[in-house]
């Protein structure tokens, strides 16, 4: 890629007509294509690139999102899914297989341990959670059956930052599938195909979209044959996405540098402000210098994302509280759209997690997770000062 992410954001491949062509990518509403040639049309239902037949197998819009993510994280081509998980179980039904073994970072969407644990109870998939802190947990924890490494950075809901190019390369050396989580850090802060990732997921749902008002994912491959197999198995089993999906997300990617950049500072910002606060315990910020992974997340990223955690001193009684009293900030599950959000992950979207786990995952009782917008910086502290208040 010989231009910036900030330009390619923008730039989006559109459909070529007789004498112009359309500045956005054209929205394709529809699920069926007609053909004048049944050899065609028989092609067409074989592969993803030899023209759209059925929008479960490809779309002319959901491509042009797949061809702008897959350039800008660096990969071979990309599948877009109805929703981060499709991305997710995708990734991992896509490989996985009863008997193997996975090594999991043990800092995961509750979502993600929740898919892992199915896949144990119902088709003997074994799964080792690791600190996701020292490269050599891979090879201490590989087993003659262990097949895939998966990796979130940065993790839910803490801001852990795992060291990519170490645990890529460990993974790489085991022999190992990896696939990293990026939903938060998004394909602007660092592409995890360039340090030797297999596969890259989004909730699309969260940053790439960017508005909240739609639901997807999408998987990134690094090599053409990992692809065909992903593109296979996420059409046979129905996890693509809308073409409406797609052309949200076309549209939310274009401001994508620009939000990110202002995520980034207004989260820099709040980080400073709330670690200062005396009902704040603890503030879970990479770009903060006493976060643990502060170091690792200067040399991996560009940047230190839009999410923000904190442990208010009052546990979690103090947690139920601050969420009750926000009043700008919206109380919600999600995260990554334009406006501040709120979340106490103990009691939502962790609430698959007992205690031990809850601390295994570094969460607390009292932590909070703030997904910072892009509002003036005054109006998030003063909401947020009234609420800790
Ligand atoms: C890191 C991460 N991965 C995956 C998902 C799942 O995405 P979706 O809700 O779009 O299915 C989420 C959702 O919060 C997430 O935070």
């Amino acid at each position: 890629m010989d231009q910036h992410p900030a330009t390619r954001v923008v730039h989006q491949p559109t459909p070529t007509l007789p004498n112009s062509h359309p500045i956005s990518v054209p929205l394709y509403q529809a699920s069926n294509f007609a053909f004048d040639d049944p050899d065609a049309l028989a092609e067409a239902l074989g592969a993803p690139d030899r023209g759209f037949v059925y929008s479960r197998y490809g779309n002319p819009t959901t491509r042009a999102l797949e061809e702008t993510v897959a350039e800008l994280e660096g990969g071979a081509a990309a599948v877009a899914t109805a929703s981060g998980m499709g991305a997710v179980t995708s990734a991992l039904m896509g490989v996985l297989k009863t008997g193997d073994h996975v090594i999991a970072q043990n800092c995961l969407y509750g979502g993600t341990f929740a898919a892992l644990s199915y896949l144990h109870e119902h088709f003997g998939v074994e799964v080792s959670y690791v600190p996701g802190e020292d490269p050599a947990e891979v090879a201490a924890a590989v087993r003659p059956n262990t097949k895939m490494l998966y990796l979130e950075t940065i993790a839910n809901p803490v801001t852990r930052v795992v060291d990519l190019p170490a645990f890529l390369r460990a993974g790489k050396e085991a022999g190992l599938v990896t696939v990293v989580d990026y939903t938060f850090a998004t394909p602007l802060l660092c592409q995890p195909i360039r340090h030797g990732a297999d596969v890259v997921l989004h909730s699309i749902t969260k940053y790439l979209g960017g508005h909240s008002d739609v639901t997807a994912g999408i998987l990134v491959f690094a090599d053409d044959e990992r692809y065909r197999h992903g593109w296979h198995h996420t059409m046979e089993m129905g996890a693509m996405i809308d073409p409406f999906a797609s052309w949200l997300t076309l549209r939310g990617i274009q401001t994508l540098a620009l939000r990110m950049r202002q995520h980034c500072a207004n989260a820099g910002r709040i980080a400073e402000l709330l670690a200062a606060h005396p009902a704040v315990e603890k503030v879970h910020y990479p770009g903060l210098p006493t976060h643990p992974d502060h170091e690792v997340a200067r040399r991996v990223l560009s940047d230190f994302g839009g999410v923000v955690s904190f442990d208010l001193a009052g546990g979690r009684d103090a947690g139920y509280a601050f969420t009750k009293g926000v009043r700008l900030v919206k109380l919600a599950a999600s995260l990554g759209g334009v406006e501040t959000m709120a979340l106490h992950p103990a009691s939502t979207s962790h609430r698959q997690l007992d205690a031990a786990a809850l601390r295994a995952a570094g969460i607390a009782e009292g932590t909070i997770r703030l997904s910072v917008g892009i509002e003036h910086i005054d109006d998030i502290w003063t909401d947020l000062s009234q609420a800790l208040a």
